[in-house]
């Protein structure tokens, strides 16, 4: 990745008549980056990529590709190329056909031609498939004819809105992992819209997330799970169980908070600002609980009785209620000790790692944070 961002997106709006669909939207996207919009439908995901590829005009504010400014530059005099959710490939042309479709203005002659169409269908692992037409394709290989289509253009940026989600789970989860291989092998920067968390959490470098219409972090997946800023943030991605503490003491941006079950706790402050006295909201994530088997032993534990458990195969998910605790906490247990044979109503122990807590800024602060900012 160089130093230059292959994308700079400054303080963008977007007004759909009186409504505002992006607000204040700033962002660096790397040369070379994973890059996705993460966030529920209508956040406006789809606005902000169609204004990267150009397909809307800003209201206001910048983007910036390679270095040069594209306002007033259409889309096919930008150096991008949308991967659209409903791919139409044409029926009754043959996958090659398909793919040169675009190339045919470029007037590269038919010998690169051919060449450029060979590179793009082996990119995708098509290249045995080169003749056979439209309609004789799976779903999984009409969404890599659509890759190659795009690719074949050499873009310096694919945008791609929800590829994935017109296929069934299983072929989704293997055109996921390709996707991320071929965003490594062919070194393009990728900018992927989806509102699916594990999909983003899987394929990304780096993560936006959004609700209405504004950015409200931007992480590495890894980061924004494990230390979302606010509530509503760690709600969205994953399960979390949430409880309410009170701030006894801040220490630059370490906050000591008082908890009814699991101590005092120290935390770093991010957003949340709270101050000696406030009232705070924590998380914590199911599988950063862990069950207790007779004869195990953890420096924090607490007592608790079964109240619900769901069995998905690989795991099961526990509701423990805990004395003192205004909800029951949700856990997530592999199934290898036997957790789905749990009783409901049985008594268990359960184990925490005071140092997985996090501090959330909570929805009206953050709509603080969203008004100042
Ligand atoms: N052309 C349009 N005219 C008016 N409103 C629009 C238009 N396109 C999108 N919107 C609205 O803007 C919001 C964001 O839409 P969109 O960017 O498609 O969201 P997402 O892709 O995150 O689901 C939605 O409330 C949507 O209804
Ligand atoms: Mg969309």
């Amino acid at each position: 990745m160089s130093d230059m961002p292959m994308i700079t997106i400054s303080g963008v709006n977007k007004f759909y008549g009186i409504y505002k669909a992006l607000t204040d939207v700033t962002l660096d996207i790397a040369s070379g980056e994973f890059f996705s919009l993460l966030g529920p439908s209508g956040c406006g995901k789809t606005t902000l990529l169609r204004s990267i590829a150009g397909f809307e005009t800003p209201s206001s504010g910048d983007i910036r590709i390679d270095g040069q400014s594209m306002i007033g530059v259409p889309p096919n005099r930008r150096p991008t190329n949308m991967v659209f959710q409903s791919y139409a490939i044409f029926p009754h042309l043959n996958v090659e056909e398909n793919v040169s479709y675009g190339l045919k203005r470029l007037k590269l002659g038919a010998v690169e031609e051919h060449r450029r169409v060979g590179d793009a269908l082996d990119q995708v692992r098509l290249g045995h498939l080169g003749k056979r037409r439209g309609h004789e394709l799976s779903g999984g290989q009409r969404q890599r004819v659509a890759l190659a289509r795009s690719l074949v253009l050499r873009p310096k940026v694919l945008l791609l809105d929800e590829p994935l989600s017109a296929l069934d789970k299983k072929l989704r989860e293997e055109m996921q992992s390709e996707l991320r291989a071929l965003q490594k092998a062919v070194g393009i920067t990728f900018v992927l819209v989806t509102h699916d968390q594990y999909e983003a959490l899987a394929l990304s470098d780096r993560i936006a997330v959004m609700f209405g219409g504004r950015i409200t972090q931007v992480a590495t997946p890894k980061e924004l799970y494990q230390h979302p800023l606010s509530r509503m943030t760690a709600d969205f991605l994953g399960g979390m169980n949430f409880l309410s503490g009170k701030v006894a003491e801040k220490v630059g941006d370490i906050l000591s908070v008082e908890t009814e079950r699991f101590g005092q706790l120290r935390l770093a402050a991010a957003a949340c600002g709270g101050r000696p006295g406030d009232r705070i909201t924590l998380g914590i994530r199911p599988e950063r609980l862990r069950l207790l088997w007779d004869g195990e032993h953890a420096d924090h534990e607490l007592q608790g009785r079964v109240m619900d458990r769901a069995y998905f195969g690989e795991t099961t998910h526990l509701s423990v209620r805990v004395d003192g605790l205004e909800r029951p906490l949700s856990m997530i247990e592999t199934n290898t000790y036997g957790a789905d044979d749990l009783p409901i109503g049985a008594s268990i122990r359960l184990a925490y790692d005071p140092e997985a807590f996090v501090a959330l800024a909570d929805d009206e602060a953050e709509d603080r944070i969203r008004k100042i900012g």
